[in-house]
């Protein structure tokens, strides 16, 4: 039976601000999922969306789109993202699928019935314009630390895990096992910040929003977004459902990967969870570190393009995906800017990879008419490349099973540099000019081409375009040339191959060319930002809310229009007289002469604002307003009771 391979990414927060930071968990994850179904392992790649929660909730409701459909666009443009990088997860769990939340709630009733959760209240200080709890320790200067508002101290009821009674299991854990946490920086933090300390009973059910799964038993709160979340990676192998082969198959997870922040969770309360469970813990939960961009965690318009789409665009995917997959200390904090991207791009890829590609190809053709020719005259210098590339493969097995990406990929380009140095040492060029020299060149075309295969075979974990126009210059076509198993030994191309030089596989930028090209867009996307921003603030002056007693104020009234007649020398305006049951008819001039005639208006019943100040417009007095809709095409109508109404009915 194949080996078994789960490995999960973190499930996504449907924030729709997708940057190369956000890229990075998964990247990675394909890899190595890649990397392990090349060597014949049975893989399970997870990733997903944690939709449920206040924050979306809210985010949604400001844009007045029911949540669901509010999530579903983003769930849609984050399935593109990660196609555009080809990701190649075998499932995407999304929290509000139906069967995930089934599953929570078996599991919350369990859990209750067992006796690990059970009711209380929850004390905390209350900042209620943001909605949160704090403690008391949180709190700056007695106030809300988020926004600086008064809070107040408040009671919710609420259902808590008895994560306490699981501390020292999970001490043990950490301590014995030194493989369960990595790197081994994130165990002191965990061990020393939180649970040597002690832990807490956790909260895991609230009251103050609704859109979460329902505690069954108790529906007026829902569960905890993280209980919610964690559980995502048993449910989506049907845990808690009728059909529990997946589970039974892949369970435990091999690796847990996430970003350095949220380790926490993964390491203390979802083993706490499993043990509560009694369902066997994950073998490795490894939190790496961030892409930033100087020393902050990655955002948008902060000087540096960190759109995957626009950089996949010009670039290419496989271009961000070696940046990505190289450029960072696998699991410590490394930086993004837009001129080490080029540079990396001019140099590993176009000069060194590319190059090589070109240069062998170019000779062949040149040489041996496009065909591969047989080897037959080796030299004491060819043992160094030819080792170095039957040593490869067993390289990068100890570096993926350590995680140690980059490490992987500095090991293909020593047999990249190994080659360019190769070419330059045995000189074909002059081998070519004798006859002599010639058969000795054959080999060296060979031993070149070969070297190229395992490149490229070596590379199709870590990029997912190149590996194929590397084989379709070299004119493999067999699938076995590009497997693991045909590394073993050095010489399997076939001699007799036709290559096809073709076009570049990368280009060279022009580094100032790019950076300037680069600064176009950041200041393409601050004006946008901007723009968006003085739009946010103009809809909050408009959108401002108001008390009910400042409504109150307003008084309005249906009126009825018994004349009208356009204001001389004033195109837009309508002067009507207006009976609003008050004896003598008002005076009230209107902006709408573009939209309604004087004869369209009279007999009309309209809403009036009757108490504003009265103003002079074009020398007449208006002594009120007349409401209309009017939207963003143009249009304008008049507001009319939806019946007849006796004039002076009060609007309320
Ligand atoms: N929803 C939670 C995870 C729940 S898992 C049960 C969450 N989501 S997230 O969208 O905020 O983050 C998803 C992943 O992206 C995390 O691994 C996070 O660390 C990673 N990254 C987001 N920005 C990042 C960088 N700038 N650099 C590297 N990874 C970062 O957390």
């Amino acid at each position: 039976m194949a080996e078994k391979f789960y490995i999960t990414t973190p499930i996504y927060y449907p924030s729709g601000k997708w940057h190369i930071g956000t890229c990075y968990t998964t990247i990675v994850c394909d890899a190595i999922a890649r990397f392990k179904r090349m060597q014949g392992v049975d893989v399970f790649y997870l990733t997903g969306t944690d939709e449920h929660g206040q924050k979306i909730q809210k985010v949604a409701q400001a844009a007045g789109v029911p949540v669901k459909e509010y999530i579903d666009k983003i769930v849609g443009e984050l399935k593109d993202l990660w196609k555009l990088l080809d990701i190649s997860y075998d499932k995407f769990i999304r929290t509000t699928d139906e069967y995930h939340e089934k599953a929570v709630q078996k599991i919350f009733n369990k859990l209750y019935e067992q006796g690990d959760i059970y009711k209380s209240e929850y004390e905390g200080w209350y900042c209620t314009p943001c909605e949160a709890f704090w403690t008391k320790s949180q709190l700056v200067d007695g106030k809300c630390p988020d926004c600086g508002r008064p809070v107040e101290l408040m009671k919710e009821e609420s259902y808590f895990f008895k994560m306490s009674k699981y501390q020292d299991r999970i001490i043990k854990l950490i301590e014995e096992n030194p493989d369960f946490l990595q790197p081994l920086s994130r165990q002191n933090e965990m061990l020393n910040n939180f649970l040597r300390p002690g832990l807490q009973d956790l909260c895991v059910s609230r009251t103050s929003f609704d859109w979460g799964i329902k505690v069954p038993f108790d529906p007026k709160h829902v569960v905890y977004v993280w209980l919610d979340a964690l559980t995502n990676y048993i449910t989506a192998l049907g845990y808690g459902s009728d059909d529990t082969t997946l589970f039974d198959k892949y369970w435990p997870a091999d690796i847990h990967m996430m970003g350095k922040e949220i380790v926490r969770f993964h390491s203390i309360i979802w083993p706490a969870i499993l043990m509560a469970l009694d369902i066997p813990l994950p073998k490795k939960v490894y939190g790496h570190g961030w892409l930033k961009f100087g020393t902050d965690k990655m955002s948008k318009s902060k000087g540096n393009v960190v759109d995957p789409f626009i950089l996949c665009d010009r670039y290419g995917v496989d271009a961000l995906r070696y940046y990505m997959l190289r450029e960072v200390q696998f699991g410590q904090d490394g930086s993004y800017t837009n001129e080490s991207f080029i540079k990396r791009i001019n140099s590993d890829l176009t000069n060194e990879l590319g190059n090589l590609v070109s240069r062998v190809t170019a000779m062949v053709t040149q040489y041996f008419g496009g065909q591969i020719p047989a080897p037959n005259a080796e030299e004491p210098i060819d043992a160094e490349l030819k080792e170095l590339c039957q040593g490869l493969y067993g390289k990068l097995c100890k570096d993926i099973d350590q995680l140690a990406v980059p490490q992987a990929l500095e090991h293909i380009w020593e047999v990249i540099q190994r080659a360019n140095k190769y070419i330059d040492e045995t000189t074909p060029w002059i081998l070519a000019k004798s006859e002599e020299g010639k058969v000795r060149l054959a080999t060296v075309m060979y031993n070149l081409c070969e070297a190229i295969r395992y490149v490229a075979t070596t590379l199709r974990p870590f990029l997912t375009k190149t590996p194929d126009k590397i084989f379709a210059k070299l004119g493999i076509e067999d699938e076995a040339l590009k497997s693991f198993d045909s590394l073993a030994v050095f010489g399997a191309t076939k001699v007799g191959t036709t290559v096809d030089k073709g076009e570049a596989l990368f280009v060279r930028y022009d580094l100032n060319k790019e950076l300037a090209y680069m600064d176009g867009i950041i200041e393409e996307q601050m004006k946008q930002a901007k723009a968006k921003e003085e739009k946010q603030v103009e809809n909050a002056v408009t959108i401002q809310e108001i008390g009910i007693e400042e409504f109150e104020k307003v008084q309005l009234k249906v009126g009825t229009i018994v004349e009208c007649e356009k204001v001389p020398k004033a195109d837009k305006l309508l002067c009507s007289k207006v009976d609003l049951g008050e004896g003598s008819l008002r005076t009230i001039v209107s902006g709408i002469a573009k939209y309604y005639t004087p004869e369209e208006m009279v007999g009309k019943q309209v809403v009036v604002v009757t108490n504003l100040k009265p103003v002079k417009l074009c020398g007449i007095e208006s002594q009120g307003m007349v409401l209309c809709a009017s939207d963003d095409e143009g249009n304008l109508t008049l507001i009319s009771p939806a019946t007849k109404m006796k004039s002076g009915s009060e609007i309320r």
